[in-house]
């Protein structure tokens, strides 16, 4: 495995399997008559799809006796933004023409288009739409793209990647009962900046079948690229949804067995892989179920930020935090030693100090040792700072605590009361509070 992404365009080429199987669901079959099904490739390569549509169209005029000129001119749209591979594109569409028709082929002028599919206005629909969409991480999409694409799709949220936008404006292409097939990857299904298509295709859509292959490599050259096939229409809500998970490294695509599970209804489709899951024995990751482990805060100052009740010198309360220390878990017990953590954060940000007069004192007379620490020398002007940034809503969640080296026998259950120090791990689920009730 080589690369995460593509080059700057996200370019990563599909082999041929997959692109059979992908017009293949899309119903894009030279045993039917294909003169008036509208395809289009969006992000067309140098043609792996491109060429396959072409072959398939052409075997379908041989057989219903139709004119492929016509009918390629008139329903194949392949888009391809980048100009280097746009001419490989253009070239190998006119040698496959001439290699078929046995006539000198131009037409790839008529069918193949040089632009920004995201940014171009189409004035016809779909029947059909296929490829594997730029993956382009969303730190590498430039701030003017960025500005545009966010006024233009409701899909663009969070850190999104390229490809959730080529989702978008494919499904507004759709005809209605079109069908759009991709490749690609698969984390948009579960992650944050998944939620706004997610949204999108369950209340709008048919996501008619997933079939997830992260552990193949369907791509010419190795890639970590975790990809799944999604198919979605655009018909109405027929309930149920194919899933399959294969973990082969060559996907036999003859065999594949699906299982029908229920269409997900919102944007959380973490039932779907549960569903499957439970269906399949297999038991998730801990954090795949929902759970989060994390560790407990580093203040590259314990002496100042840590304090006993005794020692609190009149700070603020809201600015306290109960602190849960390794060593309040010893010998199977919980003895907590009443520590409290300064919290120098507000909002996620550092707090203004003249609202806290007491802190502001407390924390200049310890500013020059404050100053002083790795963290704090790498931005001056946050001299105050902890090292990790303290979040107050974990001291309020039920956790188990996983002392680090105590020699203890037994893991310890906060129902919510404190804030864990660094060198105790914890393990929580925000949206399944019960799950660790010991009453
Ligand atoms: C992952 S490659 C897939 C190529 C081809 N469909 C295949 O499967 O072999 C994505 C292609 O999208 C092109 N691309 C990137 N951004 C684009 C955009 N905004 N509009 C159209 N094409 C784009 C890239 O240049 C690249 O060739």
């Amino acid at each position: 495995m080589k690369r995460k992404n593509g080059r700057k365009h996200g370019e990563v080429f599909t082999n041929r399997n997959i692109v059979q199987y992908i017009l293949d669901e899309v119903g894009y079959s030279s045993a039917l008559d294909l003169r008036n099904i509208k395809i289009l490739e969006p992000a067309s390569g140098k043609g792996a799809f491109a060429k396959e549509i072409i072959k398939r169209l052409f075997q379908s005029s041989v057989r219903y006796e139709f004119s492929f000129n016509k009918a390629l001119i008139e329903n194949v749209h392949l888009i391809e933004l980048d100009l280097i591979t746009f001419s490989k594109l253009a070239v190998s569409v006119d040698n496959l023409i001439e290699s078929l028709t046995n006539e000198k082929s131009n037409l790839s002028s008529q069918i193949c288009f040089q632009t920004d599919f995201l940014n171009f206005n189409f004035k016809t629909k779909f029947d059909c739409i296929v490829g594997n969409p730029p993956y382009i991480r969303h730190e590498l999409i430039s701030e003017e793209n960025k500005r545009a694409y966010r006024s233009k799709y409701k899909t663009f949220k969070y850190r999104a990647d390229l490809y959730i936008l080529f989702f978008e404006q494919s499904l507004n292409l759709l005809k209605e009962n079109g069908i759009l097939s991709f490749i690609c990857s698969n984390r948009w299904l579960n992650n944050q900046y998944g939620t706004g298509l997610r949204e999108l295709i369950s209340s709008k859509y048919n996501l008619v079948k997933l079939l997830n292959i992260e552990k193949s490599s369907p791509f010419d050259e190795d890639v970590i690229a975790y990809p799944c096939i999604s198919t979605i229409s655009n018909e109405t809500s027929v309930g149920t949804t194919l899933f399959c998970e294969d973990n082969s490294k060559e996907i036999d695509f003859d065999n594949v067995v699906f299982n029908q599970i229920n269409m997900p209804k919102n944007s959380s489709w973490q039932n779907l892989f549960l569903e499957y899951d439970i269906n399949h024995s297999a038991l998730l990751g801990i954090v795949e179920q929902g759970f989060e482990i994390g560790i407990g805060v580093a203040t590259g100052a314990d002496k100042i930020f840590i304090k006993s009740k005794s020692e609190m010198n009149g700070i603020e309360k809201s600015r306290l935090i109960p602190l849960v220390k390794s060593s309040d878990l010893k010998n199977n017990k919980f003895n907590w030693g009443e520590n409290f953590v300064i919290n120098p954060y507000e909002n996620e940000t550092l707090c203004n100090l003249d609202k806290y007069p007491h802190l502001k004192s407390y924390l200049i007379e310890n500013k020059e040792l404050l100053s002083k620490r790795h963290t704090a020398r790498k931005s001056p002007d946050k001299w105050f700072k902890t090292i990790d940034k303290i979040k107050p809503e974990i001291q309020f969640k039920p956790k188990l605590l996983l002392p680090d080296l105590t020699g203890n026998k037994l893991l310890f259950i906060d129902e919510g009361n404190y804030y864990p120090h660094h060198n105790l791990y914890y393990i929580t689920r925000s949206y399944l509070k019960n799950s660790f009730s010991t009453k």
